[in-house]
């Protein structure tokens, strides 16, 4: 069997890709922590200098494992171990790309927001869907959307689960670059090999300053918005939400 996570370094960059192409790279929980635990090692490591996060295949990542999702209740989600590995991908200190091709919502939405640089294909597709699952993201995905987009077009993508594409994510300000369908990655690799050569020092210290900036501001909405996630993995609505998700149909909530 394959590798849910390849990864590669050379020439100061470490190179992850998302490889679960058959569930267009859901980030089920031994991605999430090989993910988490390969960022952590080339955080530590010198002779890397930037990291860069894309998917194999057609996507970049659809979300969470909706299958993981499925029978998770509250007391679950509070103990759960991916708030940790969220928590270690989000904190890495060396510059994170992410070169994003198809598909990138939820939680595959939610690890390209949390990139520093972010490339978008003009025809992929972002967005957090979770509404239609009777959810909302778990990794900060609203608290994000909100301070990069201000609240209209954050409410858009919220409430009504709309996605949009990359060309409309960088006109947005979502994301900070756009590239050709197909050359996400070659994009972002030019701009990696810029990194490579930057003061490295300078680097992180840039990163932590705009992060002072923008997170730190964040972070009660962060842990809001997660424990709001918990309540709802026990709600009727998000089974409701999710067998209509398996069974190809649409939902019917009742608001409990
Ligand atoms: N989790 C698990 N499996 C997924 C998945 C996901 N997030 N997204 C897609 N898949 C699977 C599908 O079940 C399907 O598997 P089978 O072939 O075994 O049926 C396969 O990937 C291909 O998907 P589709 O047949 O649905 O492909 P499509 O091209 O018709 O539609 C799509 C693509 C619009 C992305 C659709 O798959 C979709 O809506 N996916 C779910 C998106 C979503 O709701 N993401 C949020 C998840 S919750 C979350 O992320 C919150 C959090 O942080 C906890």
């Amino acid at each position: 069997m394959s590798s849910m996570l390849i990864t590669e370094a050379g020439e100061g960059l470490f190179h992850a890709r998302l490889n679960r192409p058959e569930a267009h790279n859901a980030l089920n929980t031994a991605l999430l922590q090989a993910l988490s635990e390969a960022f952590a090692r080339a955080d530590d490591d010198p002779s890397i200098r930037v990291i860069l996060i894309s998917g194999t295949g057609e996507h970049f990542a659809a979300g969470a494992d909706i299958n993981e999702i499925a029978d998770k209740t509250e007391a679950e989600g509070a103990d759960d171990v991916r708030k940790t590995y969220w928590r270690q991908l989000q904190s890495v200190r060396k510059p994170v790309i992410a070169a994003v091709e198809g598909y990138c919502l939820g939680g595959g939405c939610e690890l390209a927001l949390s990139a520093d640089l972010c490339v978008a294909a003009d025809d992929a597709s972002f967005g957090q869907p979770e509404i239609r699952l009777g959810l909302i993201p778990g990794a900060g995905g609203l608290q994000r959307l909100a301070d990069r987009l201000g609240k209209a077009r954050a409410m858009r993508l919220a409430l009504l689960g709309e996605r949009i594409s990359g060309a409309t994510a960088y006109d947005w300000g979502l994301v900070s670059h756009r590239a050709d369908r197909g050359e996400a990655v070659t994009t972002a690799r030019s701009l990696a090999e810029k990194l490579v050569k930057a003061a490295p020092l300078a680097v992180e210290a840039s990163k932590a300053a705009v992060l002072k900036a923008t997170e730190d501001r964040l972070n009660d909405g962060l842990d809001w918005e997660r424990r709001a996630f918990e309540r709802l993995l026990s709600s009727q609505d998000k089974i409701e939400g999710i067998t209509a998700f398996r069974e190809k149909r649409r939902p019917t909530f009742t608001g409990q």
